[in-house]
């Protein structure tokens, strides 16, 4: 199964971040209990490499790096082990150092010109960050207009409580977001918290998709 088939399978893609590089085996025990096994481990937090580098032992788990903003990041997340790479916002260099790799890359985009540049590049699934502060699931519709063969993976303000709005739209692949994965319960290694909040945001996004 391809990484954007995944995706699409689960609904979701949990965006992680973790200070402490000793939690990435709890938490991703927890997440693949919880029938969430995908992290985009965010690299805003120094233990980023060293959790993808945890996560990924776990065979169970998807795991790729999120917030990648240059080529030397996403050398150190390819290294570390991450499976897909996730930008914030769009850079053709990191995106075609990651086709050079052959990794799946996932740049963010919130404008027409943006998704001309990543369409440029040969992309057709895009992270539309920051989601809700940028029109949310009704300028996803829009640009379902002039750039129907696009995919998103919107992420940034999104939640049990507007999840469906994401959902019943056709080009969304899934949806990104830290709600089921707070950063303060890993930090407390509060993982049979962050496996029911998993299971309850999967169950949610099954039955919204149906
Ligand atoms: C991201 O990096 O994609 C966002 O910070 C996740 O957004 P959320 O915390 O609002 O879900």
């Amino acid at each position: 199964m391809s990484i954007e088939e995944e995706f699409e399978r689960v609904g979701l893609v949990p965006v992680v971040v973790i200070d402490d590089a000793r939690h990435a085996p709890g938490l991703a025990d927890a997440m693949v209990r919880g029938g969430l096994p995908i992290a985009e481990v965010t690299f805003r937090t120094e233990a980023a490499a060293e959790a993808i580098q945890a996560m990924a032992q776990n065979k169970d788990m998807l795991v790729g790096a999120g917030t990648v903003i240059s080529v030397e990041q996403a050398e150190r997340a390819l290294a570390a082990g991450a499976q897909f790479i996730v930008l914030p916002g769009f850079s053709a260099e990191v995106v075609e150092f990651c086709q050079q790799r052959g990794v799946p890359v996932f740049p963010g985009t919130t404008s027409a010109t943006e998704m001309m540049a990543a369409i440029k590049l040969g992309l057709d699934t895009l992270k539309f960050f920051p989601a809700e502060a940028n029109g949310g699931a009704s300028a996803i519709k829009a640009y379902g207009g002039p750039f129907g063969g696009l995919r998103f993976i919107p992420t940034g303000g999104i939640s049990a409580a507007n999840l469906a709005e994401y959902l019943a739209l056709p080009q969304i692949l899934a949806v990104g977001g830290s709600w089921m994965v707070p950063q303060k319960k890993i930090a407390a290694e509060e993982f049979d918290e962050i496996t029911e909040l998993c299971r309850e945001a999967v169950s949610l996004a099954q039955e919204l998709r149906k």
